[in-house]
């Protein structure tokens, strides 16, 4: 395998240290995917070099013209604390005509935001949970075709970022306060969903013109009493405690009704295609009870650390962690620098 010179793009504060030993998970849990790239890339061999970007292209720019690197890896989510911008860094680098790793701007921009996806997803027959979307400074209205209970949250944040409980609203009351949390907190429009009561799956997928998806995931809350909504808020994704208390996992998804096992991954690779989604992505999907496959979300370049859903699912189909990264770069260097 040809030795390559990766210039890994991540969020200045997210640096990894060379060595981690001796560190608590907790203590390395913020920058583990940049800790796992980094090193296992290194492992494979290729001359790996972390860059950390804030609010300055500049580093980007002259970190390529001086270095030359054969691709750029890219692992930002935001640029100048503006999730929204990581489209625009992306672009960047397709001006500098740079290779890099993951999804471009377009499906990044598309799937962002959680209305127009589902917009573009329903016009190609997908079903999607019924929304509205509540914009800011405007008057919160319910239209009258979209029932309770319906599942606020922001409409383009990511990482469940204002989910919780309270998120699930059931009167035209609670529903305006919720919008106005997600206002004022959150600083971004809201969408609000039909809730979706099922059980909650991820699938993985990646490619350009061929695609490979990976088993269907699982969200289990084993420790979670009866009748307790089973939603993935910020703490049932980030707090270990929570996870632990609640006995929350991931994992194959087993017993999926007829024909689901072959539907699930038809549906993720049409979103993966409505979307102009490319490099790599995870589908969030809900089974309601009466059968039905619902998309709540695309993610292209989702969390990509070792063991999280996205890497135990290739693992399972037979990519381990080091391939994974691999054809990760592969695919960006066969779209190369050109626009797709
Ligand atoms: N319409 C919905 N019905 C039921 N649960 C939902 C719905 N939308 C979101 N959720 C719950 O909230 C979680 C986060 O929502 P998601 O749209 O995936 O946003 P994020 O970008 O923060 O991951 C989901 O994984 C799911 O548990
Ligand atoms: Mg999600």
């Amino acid at each position: 395998m040809k030795k390559l010179r990766v210039l890994a793009m991540m969020h200045a504060d997210l640096v990894p240290p060379d060595d981690i030993s001796g560190l608590t998970d907790t203590e390395v849990a913020p920058y583990k995917t940049e800790f796992d790239v980094v090193s296992t890339l290194r492992e494979l061999g290729h001359h790996v070099r972390p860059l950390g970007v804030l609010s300055d292209l500049g580093v980007i720019r002259e970190a390529i013209a001086d270095w030359e690197p054969d691709i750029v890896f890219n692992l930002l989510e935001e640029f100048d604390g503006i999730a929204t911008y990581d489209q625009h860094v992306v672009s960047y680098l397709e001006l500098l005509r740079a290779p890099y790793t993951g999804c471009g701007p377009r499906g990044l921009m598309l799937s962002r935001d959680k209305a127009l996806a589902k917009q573009i997803l329903s016009y190609h027959r997908i079903q999607v949970p019924d929304f509205a979307v509540f914009p800011r400074h405007r008057a919160i209205r319910r239209p009258r075709r979209l029932h309770f209970p319906l599942f606020v949250k922001s409409l383009v944040e990511e990482a469940s970022l204002g989910i919780s409980r309270a998120s699930i609203v059931e009167n035209d009351e609670q529903l305006a306060e919720r919008v106005r949390f997600i206002h004022q907190r959150i600083g971004t429009d809201a969408i609000a969903e039909q809730y979706i009561e099922g059980r909650e799956v991820y699938v993985g997928i990646m490619g350009d013109q061929r695609l490979k998806v990976f088993p269907t995931w699982e969200l289990l809350f084993t420790k979670m009493p009866e009748g307790a909504p089973r939603i993935a808020t910020r703490k049932a994704k980030w707090d270990f405690a929570y996870q632990k208390k609640w006995g929350i996992i991931s994992k194959e998804a087993l017993d999926l009704p007829p024909g689901m096992e072959n539907l699930i991954p038809r549906i993720a690779k049409r979103i993966y295609r409505s979307l102009g989604l490319d490099g790599y992505a995870r589908m969030d999907m809900r089974l309601s009870e009466d059968g039905q496959v619902y998309v709540l979300e695309a993610n292209p370049n989702p969390q990509l650390a070792y063991g999280e859903d996205f890497a135990e699912s290739a693992e399972k189909a037979g990519v381990d962690y080091a391939a994974l990264l691999q054809r990760i770069i592969n695919l960006g260097l066969r779209r190369g620098a050109r626009p797709a």
